[in-house]
This record gives C-alpha cells, structure tokens and sequence, in this order.
C-alpha cells in the first residue's frame, strides 16, 4: 500500500467523530507519528491529522516549510494540542485538505492563534502563528480531532457547491495532494 492509499477520504464517519486524548506517549504513538509524517510528505500535504489515518486520537502533524522533494524538513508533532487563544481579524485562505483530494475552498478564521501540545518527549509546547499558513494549519488540523473538516465552514450553498465539486474531482481520479480541479 503506498503512503497516499493510507489517507481516509471524505465522505467518512471517521473524519467527523471527535477523538480521544492520548493519555501515553508510547512506541504505538510515536509509530503512529512517523507513518503520518510519511504519508503527509508523500502528498505534499503541510499537515495531517490522525483520524485522517483512521485513528481516532488527538494527534497532528504539521510541516509548513516543507517545499518538496529534497528541501528542508521542519516537522512539528502535536499530541493533545488545544487553541488556547483565537483572535485577531478574520482572514480568508484558499484551503485544501488531503482527504478532499482536488478542490480548494476558502475558509474564513481568525488570523491569531496560540496553541499549547504536547510533543513525542511530553513536554509541553506553545506555538504562536499571526497571519501565515501557520495559523490557518493549526486550526485546521485541530478541527480534525474534533470532527470538523474546512467545508463545515462553509454557508451552505458553498458547502454544496464545494462537494458537487469534489465529488467531480474524485470521479475525475484526484488523489491526496491534488488540489486543482482540473
Ligand atoms: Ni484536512
């Protein structure tokens, strides 16, 4: 099976049920960990939450400056992470997500966030992201563990519009990592 046959796609109960806490950091989690990283650079993606993989506990992977094959790697692992703050003005991004593979929608979310998370030594982390892709990844991948995936943002005409668009994509062969609906 490649990394890209292990992303769960949407429609999928999976994707919309809220996860359980990790209450271990043991060799399951950190394994758990390494296969999304994997999965997540094998489709270009800036970040994965796990119930993407099937797994319904509270743990994300982010790299925002990962630029493809052969660049820099900067992987942030997130166990347990909460939005202690979100605030700022709203912005609106042109977001994609790996378990929609060839659609985009723009997601309307508060510009500032801080974030507290565990990482794979237990130690408690703080990331702070003002007005960059950061902000957006975090708060994306978060909504994932709590069941909520970036069309559940949208006004319900554009939900739909989103989804007769994505169901066109996937009939069309988008796999994980596509993101034009060409
Ligand atoms: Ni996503």
């Amino acid at each position: 099976m490649s990394a890209i046959d292990d992303i769960v796609l949407s429609p999928d109960e999976r994707l919309k049920t809220e996860c359980a806490p990790i209450k271990t950091i043991d060799a399951d989690v950190r394994k758990l960990a390494k296969r999304m990283l994997k999965d997540m650079y094998a489709a270009d993606g800036c970040g994965l939450a796990a119930p993407q993989v099937g797994e319904l506990v509270q743990l994300v992977v982010i790299d925002v400056d990962y630029a493809g094959e052969g660049s820099k790697k900067n992987p942030y692992v997130l166990i347990n992470p909460k939005v202690v703050t979100a605030d700022g003005p709203e912005r609106s991004y042109s977001e994609g997500c790996l378990s929609f593979p060839g659609i985009t929608v723009d997601v309307t979310r508060p510009s500032h966030v801080v974030v507290q998370a565990q990482n794979l030594d237990g130690d408690l982390m703080q990331y702070e992201a003002r007005d960059n892709l950061l902000a957006v990844c975090l708060q994306h991948e978060i909504d994932h563990l709590h069941g909520v995936t970036m069309v559940d943002h949208l006004t319900p005409g554009k939900r739909i519009a989103a989804l007769r668009e994505y169901d066109e994509a996937l009939a069309a062969g988008a796999r994980p990592g596509d993101t034009s609906a060409e």
